[in-house]
């Protein structure tokens, strides 16, 4: 097949049935990106002829002497196509991996195009941006500012990556040309919620032609492990084998084939032959939590039952508290199970090396734990192994977790050539984690002036068939929900338990958001029985800036307060939901109008340990190099984490180069998740550039015959009273006398800080059809000094549209052998551009005592306060409360009718 790619002649045959995307992909055009299997997302976009197509959907055979335009051939004569300088100047992106298609896609519009964006963007998707920055980059908006010398901090300077993502440089995990000897691994998975594996028949697979070897769970070490990484391994159960002859849902590995191609494996894996002795299931955790459930998982005699773990504590007395209210309201809420959805599938490379060790190439938040856990299930020493992460395409919790790498590993431990597996989208949703459907139960009495007297609640999580991240989202739930009222009693009870279905793991919010959506229900339905304003009942019982933070703990925290801004969101929220702005109310009686509001507190990290380290130097040309242990994958650490450097070394973010998320090339670094990226990866790199900065202050001091109280640091030159010595020339004389100027630094996340969010929601619902119409998005959030502006609205409106998507649109279905019946993005639907409403976001003007600069966690609280303001819209415009996520048309229709 002859045709044209970027403006370069290419011939060579596509395989039977290779799809345009496929075929590009392996001639080395990366910038045409992978997000589905059926053409739903968009980031394949190429243009054919001129004219847009999403890739995947486009059999290779098609652009026979067709001209093909991929990202990486937008630009003309080194000038960027004036759509990719929209995006640069916007900062259109988070983790980046839909902008390639979101480019291609916007290139071709017209003027008249640009003006109706819901309806031209809606095959492309992005899961990290709320469309906000790319309707601005759509509309000639420029969010970008100078990087100013000393000025770092607090200016939206440029992603450092901004340019390599807008022309399809920027390689994502499986972004690599073919490695010789690679093969591909694919897995059979059970299509039974509880079965023991009595045999596996291989013989027809193996004879499939390419088909390398077949591993079950007779060829992998019996030891047990979480995939759930953490710090403290402890704080998750061992209860998975890598392989295992018994499986606990549908969806869980089977076994795995590696083949030299990945047509082959997928053959072989339906060739394979497994006879099943099917043992009863259970689903739901309430039932499962009975003397008659099946039990999941033997364990010592002191556990017999599902429930993983449960915790219990009171303060005060509840009994007495709810006798002195003057009104009791009493419901169960519950949410949701949904899916991550970052754009990019979890995936990993391994290969031996030339220097005979292991390397891992993944899709991970934690490199440094995976390692770990791949050298304990191997019997690898730590430094025979190297595991790395380049650019990700998104996270959200959900990389949390082991869950590609050891089989890579295994298959190249005992083969010797380096293997690759890349989840499909389906597999994302039947054998990744989730977020925790829970159910809470809640009691609030108050007095009638809206005091409250008593809180007490019962949570039950659904943690699936294995319990990663089962106990930490749980103390989780029963955490700073609670604390974020003062109540002098207060009780709960939480289990989290397992059943045979889908495991669930870490997922922004992380518990918190949970109970969150139950609590703040609770005490808008509170307010109406008393007929008192929303507001005033969260003001009159939120936490004061000298109160103690508890929940239901006697035992100290390590939590305080660094900042305190939640009554300026309240305020900031209330004022804009009575502006008058946003959209008017549909004209017609059956759209009735209301208003909602959700407010959250969530802890900056996670409770149990988490540390960072940093490494930076300074180079021959003056400018440094910052080695961080944290990934990146969308969340902007590594912008930050240059400014918080920049900052305090008085120069431009741009003259310091950045790597991270590398075992063998950087610090250790738990990993990043918790919002650790800032307040803990981000401590360690202001520590590690004070500790550079004196450094170059004694040596100047030493070497150049001044006092150390007399330099200072300016961009690229020490001022020594009224002397100026360039970095570059500091550095010679150093490098003379073997003074290399590097330093390390650690930081260690206690105390920890506290951030708040409150969301306003004006909305609209018709009672015939149940459809709700979103008319006014408001977002206050005190994240103490934001580092970079720009950065921190995009993942505020990140977490707004992903809170709108939990709330309204996503939902994971299944029937009734536990199998999800909608594993595709087109069925299971995250908001596109026409679902999110532009929000309007507003800051708290904080200043953080315990984080680096000022700044505190950012993107994980935001999504917290959503959905409860979404579903106390929703009551306060029908009357009726809806106390189960999500609120699709068909169940508002359903109980309004
Ligand atoms: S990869 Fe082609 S539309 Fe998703
Ligand atoms: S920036 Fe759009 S998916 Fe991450």
């Amino acid at each position: 097949m002859n045709l044209t790619v970027n403006g370069k002649k290419l011939s060579a045959a596509p395989a039977p049935g290779q799809c345009l995307r496929t075929y590009l992909r392996e001639h080395g055009w990366f910038g045409v990106k992978k997000g589905c299997d059926q053409g739903d997302c968009g980031a394949c976009t190429v243009h054919i002829d001129g004219k847009p197509f999403h890739s995947c959907l486009v059999p290779a055979f098609r652009a026979e002497g067709r001209e093909v335009t991929t990202i990486e051939g937008l630009a003309k004569d080194g000038e960027l196509h004036p759509m990719q300088k929209a995006f640069l100047d916007a900062q259109a992106f988070q983790c980046g991996f839909c902008a390639a298609g979101m480019i291609m896609t916007s290139a071709t519009f017209s003027e008249e195009d640009r003006n109706d964006l819901p309806r031209m963007l809606k095959g492309n998707l992005c899961r990290c941006t709320g469309y906000h920055s790319i309707d601005d980059a759509l509309h000639g908006v420029v969010n970008v500012e100078d990087d100013v010398a000393g000025e770092a901090c607090g200016r939206s300077v440029r992603n450092p990556f901004a340019e390599d993502i807008v022309t399809g440089k920027a390689h994502y995990t499986l972004d690599v040309p073919p490695m010789d000897g690679i093969l591909h691994l694919k897995v059979l998975r059970s299509p039974h919620p509880h079965a023991r594996i009595k045999s596996i028949g291989r013989d027809k697979a193996l004879a499939v032609p390419g088909v390398v070897a077949i591993y079950t769970w007779e060829d992998v070490p019996r030891k047990l492990y979480s995939t759930a990484t953490h710090e403290d391994h402890l704080v998750d159960p061992d209860d998975t084998y890598i392989l295992d002859n018994l499986v606990r849902f549908v969806g869980q590995r089977v076994a795995a084939v590696v083949a030299e191609t990945e047509g082959a494996a997928e053959e072989a894996c339906r060739l394979l032959e497994v006879d099943y002795e099917l043992l009863p299931a259970v689903f739901d955790p309430e039932v499962a939590m009975t003397p008659v459930a099946p039990v999941l998982h033997n364990r010592s005699v002191a556990f017999h039952d599902n429930i993983y773990v449960d915790f219990h504590g009171e303060l005060g007395s509840v009994e007495q508290g709810f006798k002195e209210a003057d009104a009791i309201h009493e419901m169960t809420y519950s949410t949701s199970r949904v899916q991550h959805v970052h754009l990019e599938t979890h995936g990993s490379l391994a290969w031996r090396g030339e220097d005979g060790r292991l390397h891992v190439r993944t899709s991970s938040q934690a490199p440094f734990i995976a390692k770990q856990k791949l050298c304990y299930l191997f019997g690898l020493f730590d430094r025979d192994v190297h595991v790395f992460t380049e650019r990700i395409g998104g996270g959200f919790g959900g990389k949390q977790e082991m869950i590609s790498e050891d089989l890579c590993v295994l298959a190249t431990l005992k083969t010797g050539r380096p293997v690759m597996w890349e989840f499909t989208r389906a597999e994302q949703f039947i054998g990744a984690t989730t977020r925790h459907p829970m159910t809470t139960h809640v009691k609030l009495g108050a007095k009638k002036d809206g005091t409250f007297t008593a809180l007490q609640i019962r949570v039950v999580s659904n943690t699936g068939a294995y319990g990663g991240h089962g106990g930490e989202t749980l103390a989780a739930a029963l955490g700073s929900p609670i604390a974020a009222y003062r109540c002098v009693n207060k009780k709960a009870d939480g289990y989290a338990v397992y059943t045979n279905m889908v495991p669930a793991g870490g997922f922004r919010g992380y518990g918190a958001s949970q109970t969150t959506f139950a609590i703040e229900c609770a005490v808008d339905d509170m307010a109406k029985l008393l007929g008192i304003d929303p507001f005033e009942i969260r003001r009159k019982n939120m936490i004061r800036e000298t109160d103690r933070i508890e929940s239901i703990w006697k035992d100290p925290s390590d939590v305080m307060f660094g900042s305190y801004g939640i009554t300026q969101c309240l305020d900031q929220v209330e004022v804009a939901l009575k502006s008058g702005r946003g959209l008017p109310k549909p004209e017609g009686e059956d759209w009735v109008e209301g208003t909602g509001v959700g407010m959250a507190m969530l802890e900056s990290g996670p409770p149990t340990e988490h540390r960072s380290g940093a490494e930076m130097r300074l180079l021959p040309d003056g400018t440094y190099h910052l080695a961080v242990g944290s990934t990146e994958m969308g969340n902007g650490s590594t912008t930050s984490h240059r400014q918080i450097a920049a900052s305090v070394l008085g120069t431009r973010a741009d003259a310091i180069a950045i790597i991270n998320g590398d075992t063998d090339k950087t610090p250790y670094d738990t990993g990043t998740f918790a919002s650790t990226g800032t307040v803990v990866a981000g401590q360690a790199v202001e520590k590690t550039a004070r500790a550079l900065r004196d450094v170059l202050m004694d040596f100047t001091a030493r070497n150049f015959d001044c006092k150390p109280e007399d330099c200072s640091l300016q961009d690229d030159a020490i001022i020594c009273a009224d002397r100026k010595i360039p970095l570059t020339e500091i550095h010679a004389v150093g490098a003379k006398i073997g003074d290399h100027f590097v330093v390390r630094r650690k930081a260690y996340l206690s105390p920890r800080t506290i951030g708040f969010n409150v969301q306003g929601v004006r909305l609209a619902v018709h009672r015939v059809t149940g459809e709700v119409m979103t008319l006014q998005s408001v977002h206050a959030a005190d994240i103490g000094k934001p580092i970079n502006p720009m950065q921190c609205r995009g993942q505020l409106d990140g977490a707004v549209a992903m809170g709108f998507g939990w709330a309204l649109y996503e939902k994971m279905v299944y029937d009734d052998n536990g199998a999800m019946v909608n594993p595709a993005l087109r069925d299971y639907r995250i908001p596109a551009f026409a679902d999110v409403p532009r929000s309007e976001i507003y800051f708290a003007d904080t200043y953080d005592t315990v984080g680096p600069l000022g700044a505190k966690a950012q993107g994980e609280c935001a999504i917290n306060a959503v959905a409860p303001a979404i579903a106390n819209a929703i009551a306060n415009a029908t009357g009726v409360r809806f106390p189960d996520l999500p609120f699709t048309p068909d169940r508002i229709f359903d109980k309004l009718k």
